[in-house]
């Protein structure tokens, strides 16, 4: 039995006749219990019918069709009085009164399967057991490992158009049923198309829950391009709803419609556009399936043992200078592992090409774009990193591990505050004894102006930022070369404290050893970050 009441009988009665499809005259009866939407339409188009023939109490059905002539003329002159109204709603076969829709009533009445006028087959064949098994068989053939799903419904924009001349057709019957109705209470395409459909592609699938908050999202599109020019007339009616906007092919959005809809008066809506709309040649065009996982994220430390890596592809004028990258070295197991289709790769500061990267490394994080699989273990992780350690020399990772969107900007945050520590190997010109350098151990937190150097000014704006070196530590090798340790506040550009920069960096290690002083090989010994947390061995 169908949950409808006496006062649903003219808007049954009103919808069939004008073209609406079993599962819409539900909706427009604002029928909000899910099961009668699943049972096959032919059944809740025989239960409808017999809805009404009940009412009609023995009568044949050619009265409650003589009752449905009247109404919209009724309806007609309640909405709006002005003539023009009245114009649009006698054009042919708009008219329930007109021979050529009740013929089509009639066909209706034989079985005939036609196309709803507002869904335009969304509730119809496109939806059922053929199709859910074709979304089904699209979304395996991607395979991806999931247990639960959302499935979201894009409709074309003109249904919006539909359902309102239909809104407008029935509305004073369904006003009559009870005031407090709107059109909001009608149940829309997109949701009773999901109440059939959870549950089928869910059964295809295997049992995978379809729920309504998913990372894993299959993406069902229609399309009806016969009907396309539906939404044309709007936009003389509300030229500020539609802009042209990026990206998007045609300025007739659905967010658009639905805005340049609100707006309309009722009256200037009618004389626009038939109610009920016209029908329609054929059903939608279900396009392809798309399914997309949410990004996931995945964060470490890596060491660079290496003077020729650049940290991320090098590329001049779209050349490759260097073979690998870090983030490439990195990027490849993971990739593979989470079978991804990209990546976006961010890190604590970064290392210049021929600088190494020791001690417990530089914590990084990466976006990994559309996973097919995105559950790890603890202990599948552990072998993922194993996987990145054996791929080659020049890099290793530690504490590999998903996080969360959120998690990955405690990376960034407080960036400046943090120290660094580096080992540097410098030239001087001048030859030096043990003693000559031992005083630099006793520097303490030494403030430098650093005007943007040289080599990066291509890239970052000229300015002079101050930074503290905290603290300084010498290792005398022999009359021209020592290893200085520094710890420094994040940002130091050390290079150029060593060799001054032609001056830009003041004060520098030149003037305090009153020689000309070079760098000739830089380590990174320790990011102190402490993001993401480490995971004991
Ligand atoms: C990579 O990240 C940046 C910054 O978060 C973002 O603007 C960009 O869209 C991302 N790229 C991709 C392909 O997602
Ligand atoms: C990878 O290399 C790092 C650095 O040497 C080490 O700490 C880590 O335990 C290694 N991980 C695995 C799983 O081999
Ligand atoms: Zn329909």
């Amino acid at each position: 039995m169908l949950p409808l009441k006496e006062k649903d009988k003219p808007i049954v009665q009103k919808l069939l006749s004008a073209g609406c499809c079993a599962r819409c005259v539900l909706r427009f009866c604002c029928v909000s219990v899910h099961a009668p939407y699943r049972q096959p339409q032919e059944e809740i188009l025989k239960q409808l019918r017999a809805f009404i023939s009940d009412t009609s109490s023995g009568q044949d059905s050619s009265e409650s069709n003589r009752a449905e002539t009247e109404a919209p003329t009724a309806a007609g002159s309640e909405t709006c009085d002005d003539p023009p109204c009245k114009r649009a709603k006698l054009e042919p076969g708009v008219d329930p009164g007109q021979p050529e829709v009740q013929a089509a009533a009639t066909r209706q009445e034989d079985g005939d399967s036609h196309v709803c006028v507002v869904c335009l087959g969304v509730l119809q064949e496109l939806c059922g057991t053929v199709q859910a098994s074709k979304i089904a068989e699209a979304v395996k053939s991607e395979n991806y490992e999931f247990d639960a799903m959302v499935l979201s419904v894009s409709l074309p924009a003109q249904l919006c158009v539909r359902e309102h001349s239909c809104w407008l057709h029935v509305k004073k019957e369904v006003r009559e049923k009870a005031m407090v109705l709107s059109k909001d209470d009608v149940v829309q395409v997109k949701e009773a198309f999901k109440w059939i459909m959870q549950g089928l592609v869910a059964k295809e699938l295997g049992g995978v829950a379809v729920v309504t908050k998913s990372p894993f999202e299959v993406g069902v599109e229609f399309t009806h391009p016969d009907t396309d020019s539906d939404c044309h007339f709007l936009a003389s009616t509300c030229p500020d709803c539609f802009k042209p906007t990026k990206n998007k092919e045609s300025v007739f959005t659905r967010m658009a419609v639905v805005k340049a809809l609100e707006k309309i008066p009722d009256a200037r809506f009618l004389r626009h556009y038939p109610s009920p709309p016209a029908r329609p040649g054929a059903s939608c065009s279900p396009q392809d399936v798309q399914c997309l996982h949410l990004s996931v994220f995945v964060a470490g430390r890596y060491n660079k043992f290496c003077r020729s890596l650049p940290q991320t592809p090098w590329l001049i004028d779209g050349e490759r200078r260097m073979e690998s990258s870090v983030e490439e070295l990195i990027a490849a197991p993971i990739l593979s592992g989470f079978r991804a289709d990209g990546f976006n790769f961010s890190s604590s500061g970064r290392e210049d090409v021929d600088v190494r990267t020791l001690g417990n490394g530089r914590p990084f994080a990466m976006e990994l774009l559309n996973p097919h699989r995105s559950s790890f273990s603890r202990v599948q992780m552990k072998q993922l990193q194993e996987a990145i350690n054996a791929s080659s020399d020049k890099i290793r990772v530690r504490d590999l591990q998903v996080v969360s969107r959120e998690a990955m900007s405690r990376m960034k945050e407080g960036e400046e505050e943090k120290t660094k520590s580096y080992t540097a190997l410098v030239w001087t010109q001048k030859t030096i004894r043990r003693e000559d350098i031992r005083f630099i151990d006793d520097i303490k937190d030494l403030t430098l102006d650093q005007k943007t150097p040289l080599r990066v000014l291509h890239r970052r704006a000229l300015a002079v930022r101050q930074r503290v070196i905290h603290s300084m530590s010498t290792r005398f090798l022999d009359p021209h070369h020592f290893y200085l340790g520094l710890k420094t506040q994040a940002g130091t550009y050390i290079k150029e404290f060593v060799h001054g920069d032609f001056g830009r960096t003041t004060p520098n290690l030149c003037q305090l050893l009153s020689s000309d002083t070079d760098i000739l090989e830089l380590d990174v010994e320790s990011v102190d970050v402490d993001w993401p947390p480490a995971i004991p061995e």
